[in-house]
């Protein structure tokens, strides 16, 4: 229960079986998918557009889904004026009235459900039920948030004294948080950083995605609406050289970055190097993520979650199940049901309810995944693959393929795509493998399917993981229920959705009064 004795609740879902839902749900969707839509930066609440480049659908690169004016560095500058301007006011305002702001948010979204879906769709080539997730997943931050907001910065926490002496400790906002979020989960990854930082007391400045800018520039105008003051939030779409100026910036006092290692690298590189305060990052990256399967789990009830965990989403989350480790007495049977299981799905059109698997995200993703899945069809046994569907020569479509190597430790780096790789181990094996997983010094998601408690057991114990699920898929983190980030190479935490994210927003201060 919160402060007032309420239950915070997520967000409510979107019944897709029911035609009743779906028809409104897609002619909704369809409307907003044909408006003119128009990134630009928005600073001081003023939207500077100008005539743009076009921003392309996934699915299909003959569509224009929008425009997008980019940000120019004098505009990144004055954007961190405004925002270091605006600062102390609005670290001076209750945690209520923000938290206020965030509900209304939450709300505005629910009422904008079909137009956000219709962005994460057409933008980012998301399937529908992902676009529904998108969707509950940023109501979910700012209620959470909100919430969190109101009883951690809501009163002072009374310390001990000694008689005559008041002591008390609060949290503060820090002053200018730059929020740079990734394309693959362009609302709700945007959103929770960005009212994390606003909920803590700063003042924000957002650089999303490139590819979506779109979404982002929506939903900087949903804050606004909501209640943010112009000043306390400015949005630049732009790229690694507005987000490289933002960072090397001295006026700003804490980075939230979900994205790449590499990049996450850069930027703390940049933030040692800089004059002025030590500030934090919080970073979100990658993952090299596995699964145990051993042989008393369900063949089929694996099979299903491996799927899930694989391909949903074409394999592009953090989460995602890269790796399955197969004990080897079951591990025929478990890769054919797997290769029946793979002809049956379908790869085309986000926007059909039927496709499975949408498209990557851009060219440069479709060729670096295609160059890998060529090197394992060079070097390793394919186990499984997808037809790909009609109608998909004009997008950036991977068909989800399934390779049989012998190691973990055989793949160079993380690959964000439908590509799973598999690896037999034998019976008594199971230290040598988890150790091999926590190797990669990666730590984010683990999957376990054994019908042995101690071997579960065994694992959550043994394996550096933020995020360990057990006889179910490894994706789709619930905001407040599965607190998501991990360790590592995969990030610094503290985990979004969780309750001590905000606190990294802010700085602590104690007050003593003499009495
Ligand atoms: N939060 C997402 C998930 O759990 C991460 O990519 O799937």
């Amino acid at each position: 229960a919160n402060i007032y004795g309420e239950q915070r609740r997520n967000s409510r879902g979107v019944n897709l079986a029911d035609h009743l839902v779906v028809e409104p749900l897609g002619d909704a969707m369809d409307t907003a998918a044909g408006q003119h839509w128009h990134a630009a930066p928005i600073i001081g609440g003023k939207s500077l557009k100008g005539e743009g480049d076009p921003i392309l659908n996934p699915a299909d690169r003959r569509q224009q889904v929008g425009r997008v004016t980019w940000t120019t560095p004098e505009q990144a500058d004055e954007a961190i004026t405004m925002a270091s301007r605006a600062a102390a006011e609005w670290s001076a305002t209750t945690a209520e009235e923000r938290a206020t702001c965030l509900d209304r948010m939450a709300d505005l979204m629910e009422s904008h459900m079909a137009e956000l879906m219709a962005l994460c769709v057409r933008e980012a080539g998301k399937g529908v039920p992902d676009a529904v997730a998108e969707v509950r997943e940023a109501v979910d931050f700012c209620r959470y948030y909100a919430q969190r907001a109101r009883l951690d910065f809501g009163t002072p926490m009374p310390l001990p004294g000694p008689t005559g002496e008041k002591n008390e400790i609060a949290l503060h906002g820090r002053g200018v948080f730059v929020c740079i979020s990734p394309w693959n989960f362009p609302l709700a990854i945007f959103t929770g950083q960005v009212t994390a930082a606003l909920a803590a007391g700063n003042t924000v400045v957002a650089k999303p995605a490139e590819q979506t800018s779109l979404i982002g520039t929506r939903a900087a105008e949903l804050l606004l609406e909501a209640g943010i003051p112009p000043e306390a939030l400015q949005l630049l779409p732009g790229g690694g050289d507005i987000g490289g100026r933002l960072v090397a910036d001295e006026r700003i006092n804490g980075v939230a970055f979900t994205g790449s290692v590499a990049t996450a690298r850069r930027i703390n590189q940049t933030l040692s190097q800089r004059q002025g305060p030590i500030i934090p990052l919080i970073a979100e990256t990658g993952g090299q993520n596995a699964m145990i399967a051993d042989s008393t789990a369900l063949p089929e009830q694996l099979v299903r979650d491996v799927l899930i965990s694989s391909f949903q989403s074409a394999g592009q989350r953090c989460s995602a199940l890269r790796v399955l480790y197969l004990q080897e007495d079951v591990a025929d049977h478990v890769l054919h049901m797997l290769n029946g299981a793979m002809q049956e799905l379908t790869v085309g059109d986000p926007a059909w309810l039927a496709t499975d698997v949408g498209p990557v995200i851009d060219p440069e993703a479709r060729d670096g995944l295609m160059r890998h899945v060529e090197a394992m069809k060079r070097s390793a046994r394919l186990v499984g693959e997808t037809p790909l569907g009609p109608d998909t020569e004009h997008g950036t479509f991977v068909a989800p393929v399934a390779f049989e190597i012998n190691g973990i430790d055989d793949l160079d780096d993380e690959h964000f795509g439908p590509i799973l790789h598999v690896v037999r181990y034998k019976a008594g094996e199971l230290d040598r493998v988890v150790d091999a997983i926590n190797n990669t010094r990666y730590g984010l998601t683990l999957g376990v399917h054994s019908r042995i408690d101690a071997v579960a057991e065994r694992v959550a114990q043994r394996a550096r993981v933020g995020n360990l699920y057990v006889n179910r898929n490894q994706i789709g983190a619930v905001v407040g229920v599965q607190p998501f980030g991990g360790e590592g190479l995969s990030g610094t935490g503290p985990k979004a959705g969780g309750p001590r994210y905000l606190h990294r927003f802010a700085t602590e201060r104690a007050v003593t009064v003499d009495t």
